[in-house]
Protein backbone atom coordinates (compact mmCIF):
# COMPACT_ATOMS: atom_id res chain seq x y z
CA UNK A 1 0.00 0.00 0.00
CA UNK A 2 1.30 3.10 -1.06
CA UNK A 3 -0.38 5.74 0.24
CA UNK A 4 1.35 8.29 2.60
CA UNK A 5 -1.29 10.79 3.67
CA UNK A 6 -4.51 12.75 2.95
CA UNK A 7 -3.72 16.22 1.72
CA UNK A 8 -6.28 19.48 1.73
CA UNK A 9 -6.50 20.58 -2.24
CA UNK A 10 -6.99 23.94 -0.71
CA UNK A 11 -4.88 24.82 2.74
CA UNK A 12 -2.54 21.77 2.16
CA UNK A 13 -3.15 20.50 5.91
CA UNK A 14 -2.07 16.73 6.16
CA UNK A 15 -4.17 13.97 7.11
CA UNK A 16 -3.49 10.64 8.79
CA UNK A 17 -4.62 7.93 6.00
CA UNK A 18 -6.47 5.11 7.89
CA UNK A 19 -9.21 6.41 9.00
CA UNK A 20 -12.94 7.60 7.50
CA UNK A 21 -12.12 11.46 6.36
CA UNK A 22 -14.91 13.80 5.00
CA UNK A 23 -13.50 17.35 4.02
CA UNK A 24 -10.55 19.23 5.63
CA UNK A 25 -10.56 19.37 9.22
CA UNK A 26 -9.36 23.04 9.16
CA UNK A 27 -10.75 25.07 5.94
CA UNK A 28 -14.04 21.95 4.62
CA UNK A 29 -12.27 21.59 1.38
CA UNK A 30 -11.68 18.12 -0.22
CA UNK A 31 -8.85 15.57 0.42
CA UNK A 32 -6.72 14.36 -2.06
CA UNK A 33 -4.93 11.04 -1.33
CA UNK A 34 -1.03 11.20 -1.69
CA UNK A 35 1.10 8.40 -2.87
CA UNK A 36 4.72 7.15 -2.75
CA UNK A 37 4.84 7.36 -6.23
CA UNK A 38 8.83 6.26 -6.31
CA UNK A 39 7.51 3.24 -4.63
CA UNK A 40 4.95 2.80 -6.70
CA UNK A 41 6.66 3.03 -9.73
CA UNK A 42 9.09 -0.16 -9.00
CA UNK A 43 6.10 -2.80 -9.55
CA UNK A 44 4.06 -0.66 -11.85
CA UNK A 45 5.69 -0.20 -15.01
CA UNK A 46 3.85 0.09 -18.59
CA UNK A 47 5.34 -3.19 -19.28
CA UNK A 48 4.06 -5.09 -16.29
CA UNK A 49 0.72 -3.76 -17.21
CA UNK A 50 0.87 -5.35 -20.15
CA UNK A 51 -0.10 -8.68 -18.22
CA UNK A 52 -2.71 -7.38 -16.24
CA UNK A 53 -6.62 -7.77 -16.18
CA UNK A 54 -9.20 -5.56 -18.11
CA UNK A 55 -10.58 -2.98 -15.35
CA UNK A 56 -9.25 -0.30 -13.21
CA UNK A 57 -7.34 -2.26 -10.37
CA UNK A 58 -4.91 -3.05 -13.02
CA UNK A 59 -3.39 0.57 -11.66
CA UNK A 60 -3.49 -1.08 -8.21
CA UNK A 61 -0.33 0.79 -6.53
CA UNK A 62 -2.07 4.28 -7.02
CA UNK A 63 -5.15 2.74 -5.74
CA UNK A 64 -5.70 3.37 -2.09
CA UNK A 65 -7.09 -0.12 -0.35
CA UNK A 66 -4.63 -1.58 1.69
CA UNK A 67 -6.08 -5.01 1.54
CA UNK A 68 -7.43 -7.26 -1.52
CA UNK A 69 -9.78 -9.04 0.71
CA UNK A 70 -11.54 -5.78 0.82
CA UNK A 71 -11.98 -4.96 -3.10
CA UNK A 72 -15.46 -4.40 -4.10
CA UNK A 73 -15.25 -5.04 -7.83
CA UNK A 74 -18.03 -5.77 -10.80
CA UNK A 75 -15.17 -5.26 -13.59
CA UNK A 76 -15.80 -1.76 -13.44
CA UNK A 77 -13.23 0.43 -16.02
CA UNK A 78 -10.81 -0.02 -18.71
CA UNK A 79 -13.72 1.02 -21.26
CA UNK A 80 -13.15 1.01 -25.03
CA UNK A 81 -11.74 3.96 -27.04
CA UNK A 82 -13.23 4.15 -29.35
CA UNK A 83 -12.62 5.79 -32.96
CA UNK A 84 -15.10 7.78 -34.25
CA UNK A 85 -14.21 8.31 -38.27
CA UNK A 86 -17.62 9.22 -39.25
CA UNK A 87 -18.42 11.93 -36.88
CA UNK A 88 -14.87 13.12 -37.34
CA UNK A 89 -14.53 13.35 -40.95
CA UNK A 90 -18.20 15.39 -40.54
CA UNK A 91 -15.95 17.86 -38.60
CA UNK A 92 -12.61 17.76 -40.04
CA UNK A 93 -11.41 16.28 -37.60
CA UNK A 94 -8.38 13.49 -38.46
CA UNK A 95 -8.61 11.94 -34.85
CA UNK A 96 -11.85 11.70 -33.04
CA UNK A 97 -12.49 9.37 -30.27
CA UNK A 98 -15.23 8.75 -28.07
CA UNK A 99 -13.88 6.66 -24.70
CA UNK A 100 -17.16 4.82 -23.72
CA UNK A 101 -17.89 4.61 -20.13
CA UNK A 102 -21.29 3.56 -20.64
CA UNK A 103 -19.66 0.21 -20.99
CA UNK A 104 -19.13 0.48 -17.18
CA UNK A 105 -20.73 -1.80 -14.57
CA UNK A 106 -24.39 0.37 -13.56
CA UNK A 107 -23.85 2.08 -17.26
CA UNK A 108 -21.90 5.04 -16.32
CA UNK A 109 -17.94 5.87 -15.09
CA UNK A 110 -20.02 6.30 -11.50
CA UNK A 111 -19.03 2.99 -11.06
CA UNK A 112 -15.35 3.40 -10.94
CA UNK A 113 -15.68 6.37 -8.05
CA UNK A 114 -18.24 4.05 -6.60
CA UNK A 115 -16.02 0.98 -6.67
CA UNK A 116 -13.14 2.91 -4.68
CA UNK A 117 -15.34 4.74 -2.56
CA UNK A 118 -17.17 1.42 -1.21
CA UNK A 119 -13.83 -0.65 -1.38
CA UNK A 120 -12.43 2.25 1.29
CA UNK A 121 -15.79 2.10 3.09
CA UNK A 122 -15.65 -1.43 3.62
CA UNK A 123 -11.79 -1.44 4.46
CA UNK A 124 -12.63 1.59 7.19
CA UNK A 125 -15.25 -0.27 8.86
CA UNK A 126 -18.41 1.74 7.68
CA UNK A 127 -21.47 -0.18 7.34
CA UNK A 128 -24.14 1.95 6.29
CA UNK A 129 -23.56 4.74 3.64
CA UNK A 130 -25.29 7.25 2.15
CA UNK A 131 -25.41 9.72 -0.92
CA UNK A 132 -26.95 12.90 -2.85
CA UNK A 133 -27.05 11.89 -6.39
CA UNK A 134 -28.30 13.15 -9.58
CA UNK A 135 -29.25 9.09 -10.79
CA UNK A 136 -26.12 7.40 -11.78
CA UNK A 137 -23.94 8.01 -8.75
CA UNK A 138 -26.99 6.20 -6.77
CA UNK A 139 -27.64 3.27 -9.09
CA UNK A 140 -23.40 2.49 -8.93
CA UNK A 141 -23.40 3.08 -5.05
CA UNK A 142 -26.52 0.44 -4.82
CA UNK A 143 -24.93 -1.90 -6.74
CA UNK A 144 -21.20 -1.64 -5.18
CA UNK A 145 -22.90 -1.66 -1.44
CA UNK A 146 -25.07 -4.58 -2.03
CA UNK A 147 -21.76 -6.45 -3.41
CA UNK A 148 -19.79 -5.99 -0.08
CA UNK A 149 -22.86 -6.14 1.86
CA UNK A 150 -23.31 -3.02 3.11
CA UNK A 151 -26.25 -1.01 3.39
CA UNK A 152 -26.87 1.92 1.11
CA UNK A 153 -29.68 5.13 1.80
CA UNK A 154 -30.07 7.20 -1.44
CA UNK A 155 -31.12 10.98 -1.76
CA UNK A 156 -32.82 11.83 -5.34
CA UNK A 157 -34.01 14.59 -6.69
CA UNK A 158 -37.73 13.67 -7.46
CA UNK A 159 -37.05 14.51 -11.39
CA UNK A 160 -34.25 11.97 -11.08
CA UNK A 161 -34.51 9.09 -14.22
CA UNK A 162 -36.80 6.48 -13.44
CA UNK A 163 -34.07 3.40 -14.22
CA UNK A 164 -32.00 5.20 -11.90
CA UNK A 165 -34.71 4.73 -9.09
CA UNK A 166 -35.35 1.51 -9.98
CA UNK A 167 -32.23 0.10 -10.36
CA UNK A 168 -31.23 1.15 -7.19
CA UNK A 169 -34.56 -0.12 -5.89
CA UNK A 170 -33.59 -3.54 -6.98
CA UNK A 171 -30.34 -3.38 -5.68
CA UNK A 172 -31.42 -3.35 -2.38
CA UNK A 173 -30.98 0.48 -1.50
CA UNK A 174 -33.05 2.74 0.61
CA UNK A 175 -34.32 4.90 -1.60
CA UNK A 176 -35.92 8.61 -0.90
CA UNK A 177 -36.77 10.68 -3.48
CA UNK A 178 -36.91 14.96 -2.51
CA UNK A 179 -38.39 17.98 -3.83
CA UNK A 180 -35.40 20.30 -5.20
CA UNK A 181 -32.00 19.35 -6.67
CA UNK A 182 -29.37 17.50 -5.57
CA UNK A 183 -27.86 20.08 -3.48
CA UNK A 184 -31.01 19.66 -1.43
CA UNK A 185 -30.55 15.93 -1.20
CA UNK A 186 -26.82 16.72 0.01
CA UNK A 187 -28.01 19.07 2.51
CA UNK A 188 -30.77 16.60 4.00
CA UNK A 189 -27.70 13.71 4.32
CA UNK A 190 -25.61 16.19 6.33
CA UNK A 191 -28.45 17.13 8.38
CA UNK A 192 -28.90 13.64 9.14
CA UNK A 193 -26.18 11.53 8.94
CA UNK A 194 -24.43 11.48 12.30
CA UNK A 195 -27.61 10.70 14.44
CA UNK A 196 -27.86 7.77 11.83
CA UNK A 197 -24.42 6.47 11.16
CA UNK A 198 -24.02 6.78 8.02
CA UNK A 199 -20.76 7.42 6.18
CA UNK A 200 -21.26 10.14 3.62
CA UNK A 201 -20.39 9.22 0.05
CA UNK A 202 -20.94 12.40 -1.52
CA UNK A 203 -18.82 13.53 -4.50
CA UNK A 204 -15.28 14.82 -3.65
CA UNK A 205 -16.81 14.88 0.52
CA UNK A 206 -15.06 12.04 0.51
CA UNK A 207 -11.13 11.32 -0.81
CA UNK A 208 -11.38 7.98 -2.33
CA UNK A 209 -14.62 8.74 -5.47
CA UNK A 210 -11.70 10.38 -7.24
CA UNK A 211 -9.58 7.80 -7.08
CA UNK A 212 -11.65 5.47 -8.78
CA UNK A 213 -12.20 8.39 -11.43
CA UNK A 214 -8.62 9.16 -11.87
CA UNK A 215 -7.80 5.72 -13.85
CA UNK A 216 -9.98 7.45 -16.52
CA UNK A 217 -6.81 9.62 -17.26
CA UNK A 218 -4.45 6.25 -16.49
CA UNK A 219 -6.60 4.35 -19.02
CA UNK A 220 -6.61 7.32 -21.90
CA UNK A 221 -2.92 7.36 -21.34
CA UNK A 222 -2.30 3.53 -21.70
CA UNK A 223 -4.56 2.84 -24.86
CA UNK A 224 -3.02 5.97 -26.68
CA UNK A 225 0.23 4.55 -25.75
CA UNK A 226 1.67 6.97 -23.06
CA UNK A 227 0.77 9.90 -25.34
CA UNK A 228 -2.34 12.02 -24.27
CA UNK A 229 -4.63 13.47 -26.23
CA UNK A 230 -4.49 17.49 -27.16
CA UNK A 231 -8.15 17.69 -26.19
CA UNK A 232 -10.53 16.24 -23.91
CA UNK A 233 -14.48 17.27 -23.78
CA UNK A 234 -15.85 16.23 -20.46
CA UNK A 235 -19.90 16.73 -19.33
CA UNK A 236 -18.88 18.40 -15.72
CA UNK A 237 -21.48 17.79 -13.50
CA UNK A 238 -19.54 17.87 -9.59
CA UNK A 239 -15.80 17.66 -11.75
CA UNK A 240 -14.88 14.61 -10.17
CA UNK A 241 -13.76 12.69 -13.43
CA UNK A 242 -12.01 15.79 -14.50
CA UNK A 243 -10.36 16.83 -11.15
CA UNK A 244 -9.36 12.74 -11.04
CA UNK A 245 -7.80 12.79 -14.54
CA UNK A 246 -6.28 16.01 -13.79
CA UNK A 247 -4.31 14.17 -10.65
CA UNK A 248 -3.34 11.44 -12.51
CA UNK A 249 -1.26 13.18 -15.14
CA UNK A 250 0.62 14.62 -12.21
CA UNK A 251 0.85 11.19 -10.89
CA UNK A 252 2.39 10.03 -14.20
CA UNK A 253 4.84 12.82 -14.36
CA UNK A 254 6.40 11.91 -11.21
CA UNK A 255 6.20 8.18 -12.55
CA UNK A 256 8.12 9.23 -14.98
CA UNK A 257 6.10 7.73 -17.81
CA UNK A 258 4.52 11.16 -19.41
CA UNK A 259 5.86 14.58 -20.01
CA UNK A 260 4.57 17.68 -18.70
CA UNK A 261 2.69 18.37 -21.83
CA UNK A 262 -0.97 18.58 -20.87
CA UNK A 263 -4.42 17.97 -22.66
CA UNK A 264 -6.24 21.18 -23.13
CA UNK A 265 -9.48 20.54 -20.19
CA UNK A 266 -12.74 21.67 -21.20
CA UNK A 267 -15.70 21.66 -19.30
CA UNK A 268 -19.11 21.11 -21.03
CA UNK A 269 -22.54 22.39 -19.31
CA UNK A 270 -26.00 22.75 -19.77
CA UNK A 271 -27.09 26.32 -20.55
CA UNK A 272 -29.86 25.89 -17.99
CA UNK A 273 -27.07 24.74 -15.50
CA UNK A 274 -23.84 26.34 -16.25
CA UNK A 275 -22.22 27.50 -12.96
CA UNK A 276 -18.41 26.47 -13.77
CA UNK A 277 -18.50 28.32 -17.12
CA UNK A 278 -20.34 31.43 -15.86
CA UNK A 279 -17.44 31.69 -13.50
CA UNK A 280 -14.74 30.64 -15.88
CA UNK A 281 -16.03 33.41 -18.79
CA UNK A 282 -15.75 35.90 -15.03
CA UNK A 283 -12.30 35.21 -14.08
CA UNK A 284 -13.65 33.76 -11.01
CA UNK A 285 -11.70 31.14 -9.10
CA UNK A 286 -14.96 29.63 -7.17
CA UNK A 287 -18.35 29.43 -8.64
CA UNK A 288 -21.75 31.24 -7.46
CA UNK A 289 -24.45 29.14 -6.84
CA UNK A 290 -26.36 28.44 -10.32
CA UNK A 291 -30.17 29.88 -9.89
CA UNK A 292 -32.75 27.94 -10.92
CA UNK A 293 -31.12 25.22 -12.70
CA UNK A 294 -33.19 22.87 -15.08
CA UNK A 295 -31.65 20.39 -17.75
CA UNK A 296 -32.92 16.96 -18.93
CA UNK A 297 -29.37 15.98 -18.45
CA UNK A 298 -29.97 14.91 -15.20
CA UNK A 299 -25.90 14.58 -14.52
CA UNK A 300 -25.36 18.08 -15.16
CA UNK A 301 -27.87 19.24 -12.57
CA UNK A 302 -25.24 20.31 -10.19
CA UNK A 303 -25.44 24.03 -9.53
CA UNK A 304 -23.03 23.85 -6.77
CA UNK A 305 -19.88 22.21 -6.83
CA UNK A 306 -17.74 21.67 -3.96
CA UNK A 307 -14.44 21.31 -6.05
CA UNK A 308 -15.19 24.30 -8.46
CA UNK A 309 -12.13 25.92 -7.88
CA UNK A 310 -10.22 22.26 -8.46
CA UNK A 311 -12.18 22.12 -11.83
CA UNK A 312 -11.41 25.87 -12.57
CA UNK A 313 -7.63 25.65 -11.85
CA UNK A 314 -7.41 22.66 -14.19
CA UNK A 315 -9.24 24.22 -16.79
CA UNK A 316 -7.18 27.62 -16.62
CA UNK A 317 -3.49 25.65 -16.27
CA UNK A 318 -4.48 23.59 -19.36
CA UNK A 319 -5.34 26.39 -21.78
CA UNK A 320 -8.52 24.80 -21.92
CA UNK A 321 -12.35 26.36 -21.72
CA UNK A 322 -15.69 25.96 -20.74
CA UNK A 323 -18.92 25.95 -23.09
CA UNK A 324 -22.17 25.46 -22.66
CA UNK A 325 -24.91 23.82 -25.22
CA UNK A 326 -28.34 23.69 -25.21
CA UNK A 327 -30.86 21.21 -23.88
CA UNK A 328 -31.54 20.71 -28.13
CA UNK A 329 -28.26 20.38 -28.70
CA UNK A 330 -27.46 17.92 -26.73
CA UNK A 331 -30.68 15.83 -27.40
CA UNK A 332 -29.86 16.28 -30.94
CA UNK A 333 -26.73 15.17 -30.56
CA UNK A 334 -27.49 11.92 -28.87
CA UNK A 335 -29.21 11.03 -32.12
CA UNK A 336 -26.04 12.10 -34.41
CA UNK A 337 -23.59 10.38 -32.08
CA UNK A 338 -26.02 7.30 -32.06
CA UNK A 339 -26.60 7.08 -35.92
CA UNK A 340 -22.84 7.76 -36.94
CA UNK A 341 -20.55 5.63 -34.72
CA UNK A 342 -23.42 3.21 -32.86
CA UNK A 343 -23.11 4.58 -29.42
CA UNK A 344 -26.18 5.02 -27.42
CA UNK A 345 -24.92 8.08 -25.27
CA UNK A 346 -26.38 9.84 -22.20
CA UNK A 347 -27.23 13.04 -22.75
CA UNK A 348 -24.48 14.65 -20.55
CA UNK A 349 -22.31 12.72 -22.98
CA UNK A 350 -23.53 13.91 -26.05
CA UNK A 351 -23.25 17.63 -24.85
CA UNK A 352 -19.85 16.92 -26.24
CA UNK A 353 -20.22 16.80 -29.56
CA UNK A 354 -21.97 20.52 -29.90
CA UNK A 355 -19.45 21.97 -27.34
CA UNK A 356 -17.14 20.68 -30.30
CA UNK A 357 -18.59 22.43 -33.25
CA UNK A 358 -18.68 25.42 -30.66
CA UNK A 359 -14.92 25.34 -30.36
CA UNK A 360 -14.17 24.08 -33.88
CA UNK A 361 -16.09 27.33 -35.03
CA UNK A 362 -14.00 30.09 -33.24
CA UNK A 363 -10.72 28.38 -34.03
CA UNK A 364 -10.01 26.74 -30.41
CA UNK A 365 -10.08 23.18 -31.91
CA UNK A 366 -7.92 22.73 -34.93
CA UNK A 367 -7.99 19.98 -37.65
CA UNK A 368 -5.21 18.35 -36.43
CA UNK A 369 -5.98 17.61 -32.90
CA UNK A 370 -6.23 14.36 -30.84
CA UNK A 371 -10.01 15.24 -28.88
CA UNK A 372 -11.68 12.45 -26.89
CA UNK A 373 -15.20 13.20 -25.98
CA UNK A 374 -16.01 11.65 -22.69
CA UNK A 375 -19.13 9.77 -22.86
CA UNK A 376 -19.92 9.35 -19.63
CA UNK A 377 -22.90 6.86 -19.19
CA UNK A 378 -25.81 5.31 -21.43
CA UNK A 379 -28.82 6.74 -23.17
CA UNK A 380 -30.58 3.58 -21.92
CA UNK A 381 -31.14 5.11 -18.54
CA UNK A 382 -32.61 8.14 -20.10
CA UNK A 383 -35.66 6.96 -21.77
CA UNK A 384 -37.75 9.64 -20.89
CA UNK A 385 -35.37 12.38 -21.88
CA UNK A 386 -35.83 10.97 -25.93
CA UNK A 387 -39.08 11.04 -27.41
CA UNK A 388 -39.42 8.67 -30.91
C1 LIG B 1 -23.85 10.49 -17.16
C2 LIG B 1 -23.20 11.57 -16.31
N1 LIG B 1 -22.32 12.40 -16.88
C3 LIG B 1 -21.72 13.38 -16.18
C4 LIG B 1 -22.00 13.61 -14.86
C5 LIG B 1 -21.26 14.68 -14.13
O1 LIG B 1 -20.20 14.08 -13.46
P1 LIG B 1 -19.25 14.80 -12.44
O2 LIG B 1 -20.10 15.03 -11.21
O3 LIG B 1 -18.09 13.91 -12.19
O4 LIG B 1 -18.83 16.09 -13.04
C6 LIG B 1 -22.90 12.76 -14.20
C7 LIG B 1 -23.22 12.96 -12.79
O5 LIG B 1 -24.20 12.54 -12.25
C8 LIG B 1 -23.52 11.71 -14.94
O6 LIG B 1 -24.39 10.87 -14.37
ZN1 LIG C 1 -7.98 22.63 4.23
Amino acid sequence: MNVTHLECAACGLRHEARRLHNLCRQCGKPLLVRYDLQTAAVSLTKESLKARGPDLWRYREVLPVESDANIVSLGEGFTPLVRASRLGERLGLDQLYIKDEGQNPTQSFKARGMAAAVSMAKELGATKIAVPSAGNAAGALAAYAARAGLEAFIFMPRDTPRANVIECEQTGAHVTLMHGLITDCGAEVARRKDAEGWFDVSTLKEPYRIEGKKTMGYELAEQFDWELPDVIIYPTGGGTGLIGMWKSFDEMEQMGWIGSTRPRMITVQAAGCAPIVKAFEEGKRFADEFPDAHTTASGLRVPRAIGDFMILDALRASAGTAVAVTDEELIDATKEIGAAEGIFCAPEGAACLPALRKLIANGSVKSDDRVVLFNTGSGVKYLESFSS
